[in-house]
């Protein structure tokens, strides 16, 4: 079964993201794929399984066959821009085309995480070699027991936080769509270009975050991509890279 072999998928898409679409059944990771490729911006690696997918932070992101959206998209921004806003970036458009395809509401946990009522059902993680890689990992149909439990931010799936899995070919297009969009906005202007619509959508706004055993009220995302939080002594800090976890009230 072969559900997002190029035949289904590649007549659904619009853009130029998906020229070229790889596709394999399974592979280490869909990131590995593209990271040393020579191939124009927007191709795309997607497989149904991944023996060695990548998370943030040294991580590892599992998902049985078939139950995930596993896709890795190549960008070649020009030098001087800041690859780690596609993080950003990509979350804004990941959250929309969840949104567009479940009607649930999508938020996003800076920097590179997508919820859906309070659960990651999605993370992004940017590689840069002279090109960028985006992977971007939705889990789908997962069950409970098939979704990590030891996650820093508790896991779901569209499965168990909507009560239905939809179609993956129609949620990878959408995603695919979204995320030329909002990269050519951001090519075309700054991430301040994006703000409002990713502030909109900050799921850590005044609440409290864990940071290297530190609680931390977080403020919101700066325009330039950072995260604002206040200290127990009152200062104000920006931060620009790293992991904040939700603290208790
Ligand atoms: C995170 O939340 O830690 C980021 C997870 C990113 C997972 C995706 S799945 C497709 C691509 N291939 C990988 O090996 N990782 C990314």
């Amino acid at each position: 079964m072969d559900p997002l072999a190029p035949d289904a998928v590649v007549p659904r898409l619009r853009g130029r993201f998906g020229q070229p679409y790889l596709y394999a059944y399974e592979c280490a990771s869909t990131q590995r794929l593209l990271l040393d490729s020579s191939l124009p911006e927007g191709a795309v690696a997607v497989a149904e399984h991944q023996t060695a997918g990548r998370g943030r932070q040294g991580r590892s992101w599992l998902a049985p066959p078939g139950t995930a959206l596993l896709v890795s998209v190549l960008l070649r921004p020009p030098p001087e821009r800041c690859a780690p806003e596609l993080s950003l970036v990509a979350g804004l458009a990941v959250a929309e085309a969840l949104e567009e395809t479940t009607g649930a509401r999508a938020e996003l946990k800076w920097p590179n995480d997508v919820l859906i009522g309070g659960a990651k059902v999605a993370g992004i993680l940017a590689e840069l070699r002279r090109h960028v890689v985006v992977g971007i990992g939705v889990n789908v149909s997962q069950t409970e027991e098939e979704l990590p439990t030891d996650a820093p931010t508790p896991a779901g799936s569209l499965q168990t936080v909507t009560g239905t899995a939809p179609d993956r070919v129609a949620l990878l297009a959408a995603v695919l769509e979204r995320l030329e969009r909002r990269y050519d906005e951001w090519l075309r202007g700054s991430l301040a270009s994006l703000h409002d619509e990713i502030a909109a959508r900050d799921a850590l706004r005044g609440r409290p975050v864990r940071l290297d055993g530190r609680t931390l009220v977080a403020k919101r995302i700066l325009a330039d991509g950072r995260l604002e939080v206040a200290a127990p002594d009152g200062t104000v800090h920006a931060l620009d890279s790293g992991e904040v976890s939700l603290g208790r009230p």
